[in-house]
């Protein structure tokens, strides 16, 4: 009697009928490369992330990132500004068809649609050549992206006003305050921290310090109010008035 006759042998998927050796495939069709992608092609890639990564990193160290000062959310008259590599797109924002009703336009089809061909690539353009010169349309739209996000950068660079956003941005000391002042301990008491902030920064009401006001101008508006400040937000005794108003007033000048 032969061995496992009458008996029902089952197939199992993991194991293959011809076993494959391990060896890359032939890649002659495709012109000048017999690589594996994996894992030799990817080694390479990695390392050149790698050396990237590194020169970056030392870049950081030894220039330190610019900083402005602390952000302010109540400062409506800063104009932000994207950091260089987002300046191409900061810039299409600035376009009437790509802005303003438009803004869908310049901030979701025209990225989207250029970032969705470059996802899309691979698998549209699934030629085997790999000289760019044989490869005409993705050559082309390549030379075409890149130009464009360097003229959209450059322009942003040349239509900048630096010194104004230097100058917006710039890390400026006030004047000390002393909480400890019968002054301030007015400002505090009288209300009016909660307009103008803590250190008399500014907060729903504007900055107090540095503005050139004098004692009788402060004076003046706590009792009156002045636009969207309401009158007699001062209660206190006219002695009063005039110790928060001379401290005040005392902040007024610009380093
Ligand atoms: C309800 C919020 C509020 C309170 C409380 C308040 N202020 Fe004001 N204050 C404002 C606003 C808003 C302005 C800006 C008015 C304008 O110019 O339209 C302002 C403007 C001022 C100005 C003029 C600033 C400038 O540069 O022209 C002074 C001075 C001032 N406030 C002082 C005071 C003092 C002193 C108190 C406390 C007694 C006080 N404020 C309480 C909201 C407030």
């Amino acid at each position: 009697m032969h061995r496992g006759k009458g008996m029902k042998f089952v197939g199992d998927s993991r194991v293959p009928a011809v076993k494959k050796l391990n060896i890359p495939k032939d890649y002659s069709e495709y012109p000048g490369k017999t690589e594996a992608f994996w894992p030799n092609f990817l080694l390479k890639e990695w390392m050149v992330g790698a050396v990237f990564l590194i020169g970056f990193l030392c870049l950081t160290i030894a220039h330190v990132p610019p900083l402005e000062k602390m952000a302010d959310p109540s400062a409506a008259g800063y104009i932000p500004l994207p950091d260089w590599y987002f300046l191409f797109l900061y810039q299409l924002l600035k376009y009437t068809y790509a802005s303003g009703p438009y803004n869908a336009i310049g901030s979701m089809v025209i990225p989207g649609l250029a970032f969705g061909a470059l996802l899309l690539a691979p698998f549209i353009d699934r030629g085997p050549e790999r000289k760019p010169t044989k490869r005409p349309l993705a050559t082309g739209f390549m030379l075409l992206g890149i130009a464009g996000v360097f003229y959209l950068t450059w322009s942003s660079v040349v239509n900048h006003d630096w010194e104004a956003s230097k100058k917006q941005g710039a890390i400026v000391f006030g004047p000390e305050i002393n909480k400890e002042d019968t002054g301030y301990k007015l400002y505090e008491s009288q209300g009016c921290i909660g307009c103008h902030g803590g250190s008399l920064e500014g907060a729903s009401g504007p900055k107090l310090t540095e503005q050139g006001l004098t004692p009788e101008d402060i004076a003046k508006i706590a009792k009156e109010g002045k636009g969207a400040m309401p009158p007699n937000v001062f209660k206190g005794t006219d002695e009063e008035l005039k110790q928060l108003s001379e401290f005040i007033g005392s902040l007024q000048k610009k380093e």
